[in-house]
This record gives structure tokens, sequence and C-alpha cells, in this order.
């Protein structure tokens, strides 16, 4: 095998990796507004919702970790040559915040919002308005630290 297809399969596990993360969030992000539906509708029963994508943050961190080993594998094989370009310097410093963004804000407001569905009270309007409210920040983050990324991926602005 040559190098150049080496690098191409590095390229297409990366690829494979964006769409499982990217994936997982928004999936996340459109299963969220139906669960809002059904809580203003049902209240607390509304948390089967919750249950049935419970495993999608594995499969983000999944595509984190391909974008990451394929991303280190392709710089290895180019000898580092993208990092001195500003695109690429750039990328980098938004692909920090966006994982640093999922690790710990998103996976913080998510273990909130079912750490308040599991109290099955009905008086927790407040805080659950307040997780409501963070999460769709966290996730409008999200989308645009994806744009902002593919766009310095593909037209490398230098
Ligand atoms: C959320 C994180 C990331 C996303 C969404 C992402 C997205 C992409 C996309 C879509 C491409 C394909 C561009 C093209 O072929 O035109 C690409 C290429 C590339 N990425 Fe990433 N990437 C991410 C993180 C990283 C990281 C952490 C590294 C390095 C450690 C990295 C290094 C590279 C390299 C070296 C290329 C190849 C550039 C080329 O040959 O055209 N990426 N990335």
């Amino acid at each position: 095998m040559t190098t150049h297809t080496f690098f191409q399969i590095f390229l297409m596990l990366h690829l494979v990796g964006f769409v499982l993360f990217a994936g997982a969030t928004i999936i996340n992000f459109v299963t969220l507004r139906q669960f809002w539906q059904q809580y203003e509708l049902e209240g607390i029963k509304a948390k089967t919702i919750l249950q049935s994508f419970s495993k999608l943050p594995v499969l983000g961190r999944i595509g984190m970790a391909a974008i990451i080993l394929s991303g280190v594998g392709m710089m290895a094989m180019t000898r580092g040559v993208f990092g001195e370009q500003i695109w690429f310097r750039i990328k980098f410093g938004f692909v920090i915040v966006i994982i640093l963004n999922a690790l710990l804000v998103g996976r913080r407001l998510g273990l909130n919002l079912r750490k308040l569905m599991e109290e099955n009270k009905e008086e927790i309007t407040v805080k659950i308005n307040k997780v409501k409210s963070n999460l769709r920040m966290f996730h409008t983050a999200q989308l645009v630290l994806f744009f902002i990324i593919l766009l310095l991926s593909v037209f490398k602005f230098n």
C-alpha cells in the first residue's frame, strides 16, 4: 500500500468520525426538542424519551476519538506541514473548544436534566427551564463550531 492510500484511509476515518460526532449532536438536538414538547404536555412522564437516547453520547465519543486519532495520523504522515498553516491553527483552537464544550458543558447539562427528571417532583419547573435554555445555548454553540471547523477544513483559508 502506498503512503497516499494510507493518507486516504486516515481521511476516511476522519470523515466517519466527523459524521458520528456531528450526527450524535444533531440527533441529540432534535430529540431534545421532541422531549420539551412532550414535557409541556405531560410533565415528568416525558422522561421515557430521555431514556431512549441515553447511549447517544457514547457514539459521539467514539466519533471524537476517531477524529483525533486519524487527524494525528494525517499530521504524522505529512510531517506536521498543516500545523504551520493559519487555517489549521485556527481550526485546532475551535476543535479544542468543541471537544471541551461537549465533554464538560454538554455532559454536565445532560446529567443535570436526567437527575431532575428522576426527582419525580412537579415543582422543578424553574430548574428545568434553566437547563433547557443552557442546553439550547450549548447546541447552538456546537452547531456553529462544527460549521466553522468544516469551513476551515474545506476552504483552508491562508
Ligand atoms: C471536530 C473536529 C474536526 C472536524 C469536524 C474535522 C473535519 C475535517 C474535514 C471535513 C476534513 C476534510 C477536508 C477536505 O478533504 O477537503 C478534514 C481534514 C483534515 N483534518 Fe480535520 N477535523 C477535525 C479535527 C481535526 C484534528 C483534531 C486534527 C489534527 C490533530 C485534524 C487534522 C486534519 C488534517 C491533517 C486534514 C487533511 C487536510 C487535507 O489533506 O486536505 N482535524 N478535517
